[in-house]
């Protein structure tokens, strides 16, 4: 029995807690009532969606769907183990064979998730004598991996393929540099796998720096619309990986669905390359659109976006999040993001176009931009 005592020794979060709805960056969660799509239903409000990664549409795509019941029917619903012990399927080793042949490289090693794929590689593979050279806004994924790793970390000024701003680093030059100074090249791909380069074979295609990028990182979570990470690399790498990277030795490997479901998406990849024409489509028109209405969409304080990912600069924080709620109030889902998300005062609605927004839909989520824009006082 608890004595009526006892102090909650937990109470420091409700301080805590307290303190966001004071800045009002407090949030709850919104709970999706169907599919992810463009548009769905949040908290049974029908909205157009402009804050998934689901950049090709493929969380539905009937192939996919199909792929992950046919595994599920064939063998199961879970893989029973971590890789190492007795949960590599067939199929695990089908997608990793699939990926590294869509990237041209030796070998890949897929992760539960993107998430665990960057922390445990980086902490695999680096160690106390070691430094990193991180860019400032590197995904939280890559800053635990190196904080784990316990190598030095040194960070530079932002200069990448950013999740926030939609900006592409200059890759070749962070090529010239690190071949200059003998270190290791890696790359997340996340927002770049299945969208930039040729069928979405990502960054180091799009920049056409073949055999200059020694790892390359890049999700299964986002345009290929299921769950995952995995690395790319040379043979060595990849069995160092599977010797080393924790999250690889120490969490069950992925339900024999979600491999099917990749395998398929990559198929899609190779097969529908009008996703990703039209993907690209909307990224242009979005953005000019919104350009026109006067948003600050990014390049004036902060990184210019040159991707699907287009945010909306409103700087204080409490602002965004109102804007955002007075969005979703009128039809519209545009995710607030602040504080420590972004830095502080660079607070944004971040939108991200998918190749299944139809131009009467963009049309129409314009229109409430604007509306809702001025209304309250975000356009002059
Ligand atoms: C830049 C970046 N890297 C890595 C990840 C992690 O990917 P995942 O969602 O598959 O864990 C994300 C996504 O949240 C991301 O935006």
């Amino acid at each position: 029995m608890i004595p009526a005592t006892r102090t909650d020794p937990l109470f420091f979060l409700s301080d805590q807690l307290n303190d966001l709805k004071t800045k009002g960056t407090h949030f709850r969660l919104r709970v999706l009532d169907d599919e992810q799509a463009a548009i769905c239903t949040f908290d049974g409000k029908r909205v157009i969606n402009l804050a998934s990664n689901n950049y090709l549409g493929l969380t539905t795509h009937p192939k996919l769907r199909e792929a992950a019941l046919e595994a599920t029917r064939k063998y199961g619903v879970g893989s029973g183990a971590v890789r190492t012990i007795a949960g590599t399927m067939k199929i695990h080793m089908e997608l990793e064979e699939k990926i590294a042949r869509f990237k041209n490289v030796e070998a890949c090693v897929v992760f539960q998730s993107g998430f665990a794929a960057n922390a445990g590689t980086v902490s695999a593979i680096l160690g106390k004598d070691d430094f990193i050279i991180s860019d400032q806004l590197n995904h939280a994924s890559i800053i635990d991996g190196a904080r784990l790793s316990r190598a030095k970390i040194l960070v530079f000024e932002h200069n990448g393929v950013f999740s926030m701003d939609g900006d592409i680093g200059p890759l070749p030059g962070l090529c010239d540099v690190a071949e200059k100074y003998g270190a290791i090249m890696m790359v997340d791909d996340a927002h770049a796998s299945g969208v930039l380069g040729r069928n979405g074979r990502g960054t180091v295609d799009h920049f056409k720096v073949h055999g200059r990028v020694d790892i390359q990182v890049g999700t299964l979570s986002k345009a290929i619309g299921a769950l995952g990470g995995y690395v790319c690399g040379t043979r060595d790498l990849i069995d160092f990986l599977y010797h080393r990277a924790r999250p690889f030795l120490f969490s069950t490997s992925h339900p024999p669905s979600v491999a099917a479901t990749c395998i398929a998406a990559f198929e899609v990849l190779e097969n529908e390359p009008e996703r990703i024409e039209k993907l690209w489509e909307n990224t242009r028109f979005w953005k000019k659109e919104l350009g026109l209405l006067g948003f600050d969409i990014g390049g004036r304080n902060t990184p210019a976006s040159e991707t699907p990912i287009i945010p909306i600069i409103i700087g204080d924080g409490k602002l965004t999040m109102d804007f955002s709620r007075e969005l979703f109030q009128e039809g519209v889902l545009g995710t607030g993001i602040a504080y420590p998300t972004v830095p502080e005062g660079k607070a944004r609605i971040r939108t991200i176009m998918t190749a299944t927004h139809t131009k009467e839909e963009l049309e129409q989520a314009l229109e409430v931009l604007e509306k809702v824009g001025r209304r309250m006082g975000i356009l002059g």
